[in-house]
Parts: C-alpha cells; structure tokens; sequence
C-alpha cells in the first residue's frame, strides 16, 4: 500500500470513528433523560457531561478529517438503548471499549505514515474515552481486579 492509499484507508476510518463520536453524543443525551431513581441521579448528570463531550470529538474529528483531505461524515452510527437503568449503563461501556479499539488502531495508522501530530489529537480523544469507560465501571461497580497485590521489597 503506498502512502496516499494507507491516507485513504486512515481517512476513512476517521469518519467511522466520527458517524460513531454522532451517535455516542445522541446516545448519552437520551440515557440522561431516561435513567430514572435517585441512585442514578449522579450518574445521569455525569451522562450529559459525557454528551457534550462526545460531540466535542465529533466537532474534532471534523477539522481533522478536513485536514486531511476528506470530508467529513454527516451520517450517525445506530443508537442503542433500553427501558432498563443497567443495560443503559451496559450499552455506554460497550460503546467506550470500542471507540478506545478503534482509536487505537487509528493511532498505529497514523504514526506509520508519520503523523505524529494528528495521531496526538486521537490521543487526547481517547484518554477521554478511558475516563468515560472508567465512570461507567464504576457506576455499574463492576469488579476487575485481576493482579493480586505482591510484596514489595525495600531496600
Ligand atoms: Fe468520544
Ligand atoms: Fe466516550
């Protein structure tokens, strides 16, 4: 594959990554109203933030996609949601473990043609995914330790 040809396939992906940033951003927004009780009213509040902050990538991925010679997308990937408070939460974390696998990949695609500067810019969008990946295990208290802790020596 030559250089205007891995362009392409990161141009591309990029714009997977925007149509999914869109439907993050409309997903959030509705799993803010819709979450229901008084234990989920922190939760619900950190969901809108979430919201904003997805259509803030979106708004990113745009310059960056324009910069690179594409055009950005203006389709939106499916939404998902649920009448139940936990499988909302669910379908949130789901969303973040895949935006970080496909923003990783978009990092390896971008350095290999040596854009450390664009690459940077997915960096800074997916240290903000983690952070939305690790409010989300914590709000379903989900349990994953999987390193006991060994002995440390001091010398
Ligand atoms: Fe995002
Ligand atoms: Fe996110």
């Amino acid at each position: 594959m030559n250089h205007q040809e891995a362009l392409k396939q990161a141009v591309d992906g990029l714009n997977l990554d925007l149509a999914w940033e869109y439907a993050a951003g409309i997903q959030y927004a509705q799993h803010a109203a819709m979450l229901s009780g008084a234990a989920y009213f922190a939760v619900a509040e950190e969901l809108e933030e979430h919201s904003k902050e997805e259509f803030g990538h979106a708004t990113e991925l745009s310059v960056l996609i324009q910069y690179l010679g594409g055009i950005p997308t203006t389709q939106v990937a499916p939404v998902a949601t649920s009448r139940d408070n936990e499988e909302m939460l669910r379908q949130d974390l789901q969303g973040e473990y895949d935006a970080i696998r496909r923003y990783l990949q978009r990092i390896r695609q971008l350095e290999a043609l040596g854009m450390y500067d664009s690459a940077q810019i997915i960096r800074n969008i997916v240290v903000t995914e983690q952070e939305h990946a690790i409010d989300l295990e914590v709000a379903l208290g989900i349990e994953k330790t999987v390193f006991p802790p060994t002995e440390l020596t001091f010398e």
